[in-house]
């Protein structure tokens, strides 16, 4: 055993970083449970009361009994639209659970906000969640009632949206289970929902499955109908053949989901493994280990320390490279590698070390864990001569080709090329969570605003003119207080950049959730199949 020290010093006349560094993580956190609030609180008060008057349960409430009673839920992505014109949450809640034992993608349109209607967010949210079922191979439960397209967003999303349907009927090619239950509207596009999936179940006179409601229908063709006999429940379940169970109610919907789970003789291809030791150290102590000021670095061995099994922690080259720590550990009983930033840049060394240790990963087919806190690739005459964009490049190749899961946590700084180097979102890692200390962009608001006024004042120059450096003043200040907005986990959550924010404290349980949820599909490293290395 590797066990890791900790350096964290969380008690006596040292401790005071530890607790600003706890003060200002704990002053993020609570902004950002207030943020999933709105979300849980979905349409508002009142939308929430019509709901229940109705008789019908709340997203939340159909997802909470659709699961193991006493199973925990990844919910994904409950900040999606925040800072945009639309409901934070995007009308919409996704997320992992385990029905049956079966671990499942479950997606349920909130119908308090604005009749679930899907607005541009809704479906980014929703193309995310499918895109995890297929990664992954989660058969995919989706709890219906949504009035289709938000009509006056149609522009965003018609076109686009197509794709939740392709994706529906791709997952049922690959052999992996839909399940649409419809709780209510389900019209027009929407119909294609479980129209494209396995196993389809209907509310007694609550489901509308239609292609077009009866003002559409009389429009079209005269015809004068009502909505039970154009998509009842009744009627799909007797005439049409389109839904395979009758629910009597709610509560009799989700008892026959879970039956369908249970029937769907689904394997997992590597189930957990049995016992595993808990970290030494308190995750509680993760709150104080990230400085209010990124600018100021830290150990991220304290992180790995306070996630991994029986903080047990085997290095990789520790003395070569030592601004990216890399290492072996298990995490609830799951191999992982791990790469961390240590001082924030990424030389040289650092990066043909990440790249050696990606294709060690590829050879043991052993998932990854990438700690972000980087500023990027180090910049100066010294370093390109050094070849630094070669080694740089060699990393993003290895990243960028590895076949084994990658899991991406953003702990602090993720700037620049570093964010790329490190299996930032476009680099597909299956999952990516940020911590509310994260923070991401081309590069910090004050180099940005430095180098936008070094160049203004070169074009200035070039031109023969005055440079008003008043003006000047003021616009640094207004671009490097917009970067830094722009920056902050929550904007970046809102469009969808990450899978969500976590406490710190739960990135141990996230995490395993996440490694479990990746074996149910093979791990298999790439051998070979990297592009050319540039020595
Ligand atoms: N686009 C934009 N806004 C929508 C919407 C849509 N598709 N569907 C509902 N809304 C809005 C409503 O205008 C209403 O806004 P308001 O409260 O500010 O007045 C709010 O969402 C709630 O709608 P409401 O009709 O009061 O809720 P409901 O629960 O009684 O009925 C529906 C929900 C979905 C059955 C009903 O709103 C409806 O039929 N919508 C249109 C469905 C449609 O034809 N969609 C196009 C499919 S491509």
């Amino acid at each position: 055993m590797t066990v890791l020290a900790s350096s964290l010093v969380v008690s006596g006349p040292e401790a005071a970083d530890y607790a600003a560094n706890r003060d200002a993580m704990l002053e993020k956190l609570a902004a950002v449970e207030a943020e999933h609030a709105k979300a849980i609180g979905g349409g508002g008060e009142k939308y929430v009361a019509r709901h229940r008057e109705r008789g019908k349960l709340l997203a939340r409430e159909r997802v909470e009994l659709l699961l193991d009673p006493d199973t925990p839920f990844l919910e994904l992505s409950p900040l999606a639209a925040w800072g945009s014109d639309y409901a934070v949450g995007a009308a919409l809640v996704t997320g992992i659970g385990v029905i049956e034992g079966v671990e499942c993608l479950i997606t349920a349109n909130d119908p308090t906000v604005r009749g679930g209607a899907s607005n541009p967010w809704t479906l980014r949210k929703a193309l995310r969640a499918n895109e995890i079922a297929y990664a992954n191979r989660l058969p995919v439960v989706s709890l219906v009632e949504s009035g289709g397209a938000d009509l006056p967003s149609q522009k965003e999303i018609f076109i686009p949206g197509g794709a939740l349907f392709k994706d529906l009927t791709r997952l049922s090619a690959a052999g992996i289970p839909t399940v649409a239950v419809v709780f209510g509207n389900s019209t027009a596009g929407g119909a294609y929902i479980p129209g494209m999936s396995d196993h389809v179940i209907m509310v007694k006179e609550r489901a509308k499955v239609f292609l077009g409601g009866p003002p559409l229908v009389k429009m079209a063709t005269g015809e004068e109908s009502d909505d039970e006999s154009l998509g009842g429940a009744d009627m799909h379940a007797r005439t049409s053949g389109l839904a395979d169970y009758f629910a009597l109610d709610e509560p009799d919907a989700i008892r026959l989901a879970r039956r369908v789970v249970r029937r769907l003789n689904w394997r997992k291809v590597e189930p957990t493994s049995g016992s595993f030791p808990p970290p030494l150290y308190d995750a509680d102590e993760l709150l104080g280990v990230v400085p209010g000021d990124l600018r100021v670095p830290f150990d991220p061995r304290d992180v790995i320390a306070r996630i991994v099994d029986g903080s047990d922690f085997d290095e990789f080259k520790p003395l070569y490279g030592a601004s990216l720590t890399t290492g072996w550990a298990a995490l609830h009983g799951y191999p992982v590698g791990i790469l961390a930033n240590a001082q924030g840049v990424l030389f040289s060394q650092e990066s043909q070390k990440a790249a050696q240790f990606i294709q060690l990963a590829n050879q043991r087919d052993i998932p990854l864990i990438f700690l972000h806190n980087t500023t990027g690739y180090m910049v100066g005459r010294e370093y390109e001569q050094g070849g630094i964009i070669k080694h740089g490049a060699m990393m993003i190749n290895a990243v960028s080709n590895s076949t084994v899961p990658h899991l991406s946590v953003l702990m602090g700084a993720s700037y620049g090329a570093g964010h790329y180097g490190m299996c930032g979102r476009a680099y597909d890692p299956r999952f990516l969570f940020s911590w509310p200390s994260a923070k991401s962009a081309v590069m910090g608001p004050q180099q940005l605003a430095g180098v936008l006024s070094i160049v203004a004042r070169a074009s200035a120059a070039a031109k023969g003119r005055p440079y008003d450096e008043e003006a000047d003043a003021g616009l640094r200040a207004m671009v490097e207080q917009q970067i830094e907005s722009e920056s902050l986990p929550m904007f970046l959550s809102g469009r969808l950049y990450d899978d969500g924010v976590i406490d710190p404290r739960d990135t141990r349980t996230v995490l395993g959730l996440c490694l479990s949820a990746v074996h149910n599909a093979p791990v298999e490293g790439a051998r070979g199949g990297f592009g050319v290395f540039r020595m």
